[in-house]
Formats: structure tokens, C-alpha cells, sequence
């Protein structure tokens, strides 16, 4: 008997010659559409999942047919940025690989669905011809680093591009089994790439406990909703210049039903460094947080606990140690929202800007609405290339003012509307993927949402708040995905056609939310909602935000710190 109490994936990571484990052999067994569950583990340290579509599972189980298994391949995207080659490559993937659909993430890229197993390494190759990989996509490393949404818009903003950018290469893993495996030992044709090493300076044999997540916000947006990541840099501009970045640590939204110790938690500010100190923070707290997070619960192994369990002070002296100076004292900085201003915008080099707005991310042609279409021919003749944004929608760059009108009539021929038009609420609303691809998923998201929120905008209409800024989103399990708890509305799946209705998280991301009715179905969620939103067209005061509102007319307990999310739960039985 042993008394290590390491949870099983970190003796998977630990045998797994980093990261290469049976991957290879698994690819090449045509018996099966799956690989082993100890590489399934492995293959998200190279950006896939081993799926199965959830909703042919009852019918294949009649006819005793393995499980229609198939993987979904997540981009690694530094700020979103993609040239309009990259798009077109992207959309070639989808079409010839995918299930001809792209998805916009929650995190600034791209996902494909449905790619069989025969199929992988085609993908991965032809990613790699576009100067693109999904290495650390997923797994228990720093992921995609964020970036206030459009480098094009001003100088902070491309430097926080550049530091994206240079915090993901440093912090990718060093192993060559990505190339090994994926691209028959070829390396990327890109000299900016470092070199492919067996040792893992940063990572060590174990890897990380669990994901980190990095952003980097550009006040007063919070597009990238600092608070829900692990580490956090929000850009000072004084006298016009970046003088460096308020470090925030400790976010995260993951948490279980009903087990409470596991919570979401907004991030805390850590301290100040200058944007040459930058790469180095974000080193030492992850070196930190590989030696102090917790191995032996994964439900309880992001850094959010570690600070929880160690303490702020004590997280920063061991930070502090490691760089050998002290971080300086958080400056002043504002968030007004965490959402895009969809449509047209002018950059300071005076280029345009067409911010799209994409219902839940997904890219994909109907009938008589072909957005995938649009959006191709558009990167066919647009050179100005692509951002995807934290919030699931896309920014056509670097539009010249004549250009303008050819982009809005090709939108318009296939169909597409800008999303000016929509209501408030569909503009600021998001949904995780779920049903059928997520294993996790304990209820529909993306495919529900958007009737959810036709109901819910007839009860706004009643209200007179159609065109009101509200935060929505949902999720179809506690992991939370698309941030629910940072949502003045936020809903997450419980069973089929059962959430949890949560209100009152700030409008510019700074707070969480709180439960307000457990298990309610749809009908529910609009007899809820609507008297709420009738008071609050009546009573708000000048500029109150909905999720301010909800607290002050007593429908919940605001939620005081990052970890006092599970607090007044004794409010909820009234409702539900
Ligand atoms: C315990 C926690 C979590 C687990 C086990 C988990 C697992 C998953 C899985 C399996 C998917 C794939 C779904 C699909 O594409 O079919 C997914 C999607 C995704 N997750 Fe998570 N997740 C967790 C928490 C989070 C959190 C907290 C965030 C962000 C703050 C996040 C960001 C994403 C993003 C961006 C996607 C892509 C699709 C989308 O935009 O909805 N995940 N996650
Ligand atoms: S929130 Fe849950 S259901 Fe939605 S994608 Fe994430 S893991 Fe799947």
C-alpha cells in the first residue's frame, strides 16, 4: 500500500514521457473510434478532447455500436488575432475535417468539432501549414493568454497584444511530443518559435496541478473579465503611457453542485510591475502555484484555493522571493463593463473596425443566413485579418473607410445582420457549447439560449428595456464556461430543462452573482424574471446596472468578497 494520495492524473502525467503516453499507438488502432482514457488525459495538453456526439448515444447503445466518438480540437490564440489567410485556413479545417461549423470561444479562439480519429492528424498538420498549433490548448498548463479585445485600437492596446503573445510562448511546454506525434516530427516553419527541448524548466515532470488561465485587460473595458482568471494584468496608462500592469490573482468560476468548498472567486489585486517585470510575474506564479497547489483534489487544485488555503500575503512574500523584488502598490484603475461595443469602430491610426456579433460563437451557414459564407468571402478580399473576442464574437481590423460598404453588402447578401439591432440582452449574452459534444454537459446550453432569450425579450419589451445593457449567460454545468457567475443574470444547468437562477453580479465583472432560484425550467426562469424586470424599468435609479439593482430591491445578497459566494443561501428557499 501506498499513502500517496496524488489523484490519478498526476501519476498519468507523471508516466507519461512528458506528455507522449500511448497517443501515438491509440492514433493508429483502427479498431476504435476513442483512444485509451489515461491518452484521452494526455491529449489535452496538445488542444483535444476525445468527445462523443450525446445525442445518438441511446440509439447506438440499442444497436450495440461503439459510441460515435470524436474529437474537439481547440486553437491556441494569443489575443484572438488571426490574418485573413488564417481565417480562410480555419474555415477550410471546418469545412473538410470539422462538422462545418467554427466555434468562437469564451477564451479568444477557435474550436472545431466532430473530427474523427482518422482525421486528427490531418487537422493538426494543416493548422501547422497556417502557422497556428493548439499545443496547451487544454490540459493542466497555462492556456490561451487573453487580450483586451482589438490590438489595432491603440498603442496599449497592441503592447498588451505583444505581451499575450510573449507570455504564451513562454509559458508553452517544451516537450516535442506535440511535433512527434501531430506533425511526424516537423517543426513549425516559424523562426520565432523556440526551440522544441525535452526538460520542462517551467513545468516540471508533474505539470500543473490544474489549467491556468492568463488575461491582460486594458481599462475601463473588462472584456476579458479579469476577475474570473487565474492571473490578471490590468493595463496603466499615465500621462499616455503604459507604465505597467496591476497584477490580480486568484480568479477562476469552476465549482460542484452542491459541495461547498469548491466556489467561484473573483481574482485579488497582487501588486504592481512594470511591463518589462511582466513574463518574469507571471513565471514565478506559476512556478508557485506548481509547487503549492493542491495534488490530491483536482476539484480543489486551482490557484484561486491555493491562495484561499495559504493566504494572500503569504502567496505574495513567496512571489516576491522568487522575482528577488517586491511588487509595488496596485494603482488606480476603473471598469465600466466586461461586453463589446458591437458594430463600427475608428482605431487611432483612424482604420475601422467592424465588431460582429455571433450568437454563442458559432460559425455556420442555415439556410438563407450563411455566416460561415460571409465571413469567408469577406477574408478572401479584406486583408486586414480577424480578433476574436472574449465575449464570442469577431472584429473584421483594419477596414479602410472605402472598404466599409463592400463588407456591409457582403454581410447583407448572405443575410447577416451587425447585431446593432438586437436587444440588449442578446447582445450581451453567452452560452458554453454543452449539448451534444461536452461529456460534462448536465443540461442544453447553446441550443437553448437562444430561445430562452426570445421569450425573456418579450417581457423586456413590456418593460420598455429592449435596448438595455443586460449581462446573461449560461452554462450547462457548475465548470462554467461561458463565466455564469459573473452574469447579472446567469443560469446553470442542473438536469435536462432544470438551471439555477443567479442575480446580481456587477455589470463591469468586479463581483459574482448569487443564487436566486434553484432548478427552474423555462416557463419558471420568465415568470421570475419578468416582474424583475418591470421594478427595475420603474424604480432604477439614473444609470443603475440590472445586477446593482437586483441587490439593492433585496432579491439577493450581494456577494462582499471573491469566496463569499455560497453566503444567504437561506434566501433562496423563498423563491424556488
Ligand atoms: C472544472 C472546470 C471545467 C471543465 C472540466 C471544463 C471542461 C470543458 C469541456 C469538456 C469543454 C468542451 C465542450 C465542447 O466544446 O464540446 C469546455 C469548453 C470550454 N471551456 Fe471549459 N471547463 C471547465 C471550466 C471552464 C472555465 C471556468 C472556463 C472559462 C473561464 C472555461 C472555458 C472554456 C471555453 C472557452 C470552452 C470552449 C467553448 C466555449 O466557449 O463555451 N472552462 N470546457
Ligand atoms: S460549462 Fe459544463 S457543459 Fe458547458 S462546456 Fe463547460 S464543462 Fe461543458
Amino acid at each position: 500500500m501506498t499513502d500517496d494520495k496524488r489523484t490519478k492524473n498526476e501519476f498519468i502525467k507523471e508516466g507519461s514521457r512528458q506528455l507522449r503516453g500511448t497517443i501515438a499507438e491509440g492514433l493508429a488502432d483502427v479498431s476504435t473510434g476513442a483512444i485509451s482514457e489515461d491518452d484521452s488525459q494526455l491529449t489535452k495538453f496538445h488542444g483535444t478532447y476525445l468527445q462523443d456526439d450525446r445525442d445518438v448515444r441511446p440509439e447506438r447503445a440499442k444497436k450495440k455500436l461503439e459510441k460515435a466518438y470524436s474529437f474537439m480540437i481547440r486553437v491556441r490564440l494569443p489575443g484572438g488575432v488571426t490574418t485573413s489567410k488564417q481565417w480562410l485556413a480555419l474555415d477550410a479545417i471546418a469545412g473538410t475535417y470539422a462538422n462545418h461549423t467554427l466555434r468562437l470561444t469564451t477564451r479568444q479562439t477557435f474550436q472545431f468539432h466532430g473530427v474523427i480519429k482518422s482525421n486528427m492528424k490531418r487537422t493538426m498538420q494543416a493548422l501547422n501549414a497556417a502557422l497556428l498549433d493548439t499545443l496547451a490548448a487544454c490540459g493542466d498548463v497555462n492556456r490561451n493568454v487573453l487580450a483586451a479585445s482589438n490590438p489595432y485600437l491603440s498603442k496599449t492596446h497592441a503592447a498588451v497584444h505583444d505581451l499575450a503573445v510573449k507570455i504564451s510562448e513562454h509559458l508553452l511546454p517544451q516537450t516535442g511530443a506535440y511535433h512527434e506525434i501531430w506533425l511526424d516530427g516537423e517543426q513549425v516553419i516559424d523562426e520565432t518559435r523556440p526551440a522544441k527541448k525535452d526538460e520542462e524548466p517551467i513545468y516540471g515532470t508533474h505539470y500543473l496541478p490544474r489549467k491556468f488561465k492568463i488575461v491582460i485587460a486594458v481599462p475601463p473595458s473588462n472584456d476579458v473579465d479579469i476577475f474570473a482568471h487565474d492571473l490578471g494584468y490590468i493595463a496603466i496608462v499615465e500621462g499616455g503611457k503604459l507604465v505597467g500592469y496591476n497584477v490580480t490573482v486568484g480568479g477562476g468560476m469552476g465549482m460542484t453542485h452542491g459541495e461547498h468548498d469548491t466556489f467561484p472567486r473573483t481574482a485579488d489585486l497582487l501588486g504592481f510591475c512594470t511591463p518589462e517585470q511582466a513574463v518574469d510575474v507571471a513565471e514565478k506564479v506559476v512556478t508557485v502555484q506548481r509547487d503549492w497547489g493542491n495534488r490530491e483534489s483536482r476539484k480543489r487544485a486551482r490557484l484561486k484555493y491555493t491562495i484561499e488555503d495559504r493566504g494572500l500575503p503569504n502567496f505574495r512574500a513567496e512571489v516576491e522571493k522568487r522575482l528577488g523584488y517586491k511588487l509595488g502598490e496596485p494603482r488606480p484603475y476603473e471598469f465600466t463593463s466586461t461586453g463589446d461595443v458591437i458594430g463600427w469602430e475608428q482605431g487611432s491610426d483612424k482604420k475601422w473596425h467592424l465588431t460582429l456579433f455571433i450568437e454563442n460563437g458559432r460559425i455556420k451557414d442555415l439556410p438563407g443566413w450563411s455566416l460561415r459564407t460571409a465571413l469567408r468571402e469577406i477574408a478572401e478580399l479584406h486583408p486586414g485579418g480577424f480578433v476574436v473576442t472574449a465575449n464570442q464574437n469577431v472584429i473584421i481590423a483594419n477596414v479602410a473607410a472605402k472598404a466599409k460598404a463592400k463588407i456591409e453588402a457582403i454581410l447583407k447578401e448572405h443575410g447577416i445582420a451587425i447585431g446593432t439591432d438586437l436587444s440588449g440582452l442578446r447582445r450581451n449574452s453567452m452560452a458554453c457549447v454543452a449539448l451534444p459534444t461536452c461529456g460534462l454537459a448536465l443540461a442544453e446550453s447553446e441550443r437553448f439560449l437562444p430561445e430562452l432569450l426570445t421569450a425573456l425579450e418579450e417581457s423586456l419589451d413590456k418593460a420598455g428595456l429592449k435596448d438595455d445593457d443586460i449581462v446573461i449567460r449560461m452554462t450547462g454545468c457548475p465548470n462554467g464556461c461561458a463565466r455564469p457567475y459573473l452574469a447579472e443574470i446567469g443560469l446553470v444547468g442542473r438536469n435536462p430543462g432544470l438551471y439555477n437562477l443567479y442575480l446580481g453580479a456587477a455589470f463591469n465583472g468586479s463581483r459574482l452573482n448569487k443564487l436566486y432560484a434553484e432548478d427552474v425550467d423555462k416557463v419558471r426562469i420568465v415568470r421570475l424574471l419578468e416582474p424583475l424586470f418591470a421594478r427595475y424599468a420603474k424604480e432604477r435609479e439614473e444609470g443603475e446596472h440590472f445586477g446593482d439593482f437586483a441587490i439593492r430591491a433585496g432579491y439577493v445578497r450581494a456577494t462582499t468578497a471573491g469566496n463569499r459566494f455560497h453566503d444567504d443561501l437561506d434566501l433562496v428557499k423563498a423563491v424556488s
